[in-house]
């Protein structure tokens, strides 16, 4: 479906990946000897890196729990990484059990272990795709196979969770637009993004260093981007309470507590949940 050039390549050149990194970080199983290493590096240039992951992933906890108790019954999840705790079909189909989700990813790892994990689970896939190339995902959503998992036509509820800072400014636009821009109202957008005010929290020497660690082992660039750079990527879609936030403070009762709550300081990244009313 897509290309998969920079996935493949950077499994058999021994180059660390994204997913893997961020596996190694919230203590999972799924990562090669230079994810280590990159994500050792990565703790010595931000020793919070762990917790933010963590973060992450509490949030989007919660955020799933939220939209399947609105009655949403389909998850797209792109960029939807190595599966752990917490997976976004555990949590929706512990509400219902025939929800069904879609999890893309560009890294083979990820899509092996997630399907690996969906076994006997006949409503979710996992597929490997570029969301940066959002026509192609929407081809295979709507005259392939995957549209047995997901159906355009119901609402669905669209997940962007710590990937959007991949995606350089002047792709982002054409990157979320096209997908977001085909739901349905009753549908659901959540994002959560490593915001520019990271620097109140941390000082920009160490910001910079991180940024230096994703580009040096990964080959990632990591864009941060404004609250209003981020609330431009919901579109027509409406932000439920609390709004664009820390994720942190993201209805923080709804869930375990987030590694920030013993902290002095706010988690570094923002996220917020949306919906598109009729
Ligand atoms: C930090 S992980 C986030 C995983 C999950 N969304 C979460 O919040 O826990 C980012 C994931 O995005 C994936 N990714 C990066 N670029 C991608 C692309 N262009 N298309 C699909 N997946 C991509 C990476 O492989 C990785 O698994």
């Amino acid at each position: 479906m897509a290309d998969q050039q920079t996935s493949a390549q950077s499994f058999e050149d021994g180059r660390a990946t994204f997913s893997r990194m961020y596996d190694y970080l919230l203590g999972g199983v799924h990562n090669f000897a230079a994810d280590r290493e990159a994500a050792r590096q990565l703790l010595r240039a931000f020793p919070d890196a762990a917790d933010t992951a963590r973060s992450n992933r509490l949030f989007l906890a919660r955020a799933v729990r939220t939209l399947a108790e609105a009655g949403i019954r389909q998850f797209l999840d792109l960029g939807s990484g190595i599966p752990t705790q917490g997976n976004v079909h555990e949590i929706a189909q512990a509400i219902d059990p025939t929800i069904r989700v879609l999890y893309v990813d560009i890294d083979p790892v990820a899509v092996v272990a997630s399907n690996h994990i969906l076994t006997g689970n006949p409503t979710c896939r996992a597929v490997e795709a570029d969301f940066t190339r959002p026509q192609l995902l929407l081809d295979a959503l709507t005259s392939g196979d995957l549209a047995t998992v997901i159906d355009l036509g119901q609402p669905t509820a669209l997940l962007y969770c710590s990937v959007l800072q991949l995606v350089p400014p002047d792709l982002i636009d054409g990157v979320v637009a096209p997908i977001r821009d085909r739901l349905v109202p009753g549908s659901a957008l959540t994002i959560s993004h490593p915001g520019t005010a990271v620097t109140d929290g941390y000082d920009e020497s160490s910001v910079s260093s991180v940024a230096e660690v994703y580009r040096t082992t990964a080959a990632a660039d990591i864009v941060l981007r404004s609250d209003a750079q981020l609330a431009a990527l919901f579109g027509g879609f409406g932000l439920i309470e609390p709004g664009l936030v820390s994720l942190n403070q993201w209805r923080p009762e709804l869930g375990e507590p987030d590694p920030y709550a013993a902290k002095s300081m706010l988690s570094p990244m923002r996220g917020g949940v949306a919906v598109l009313h009729a």
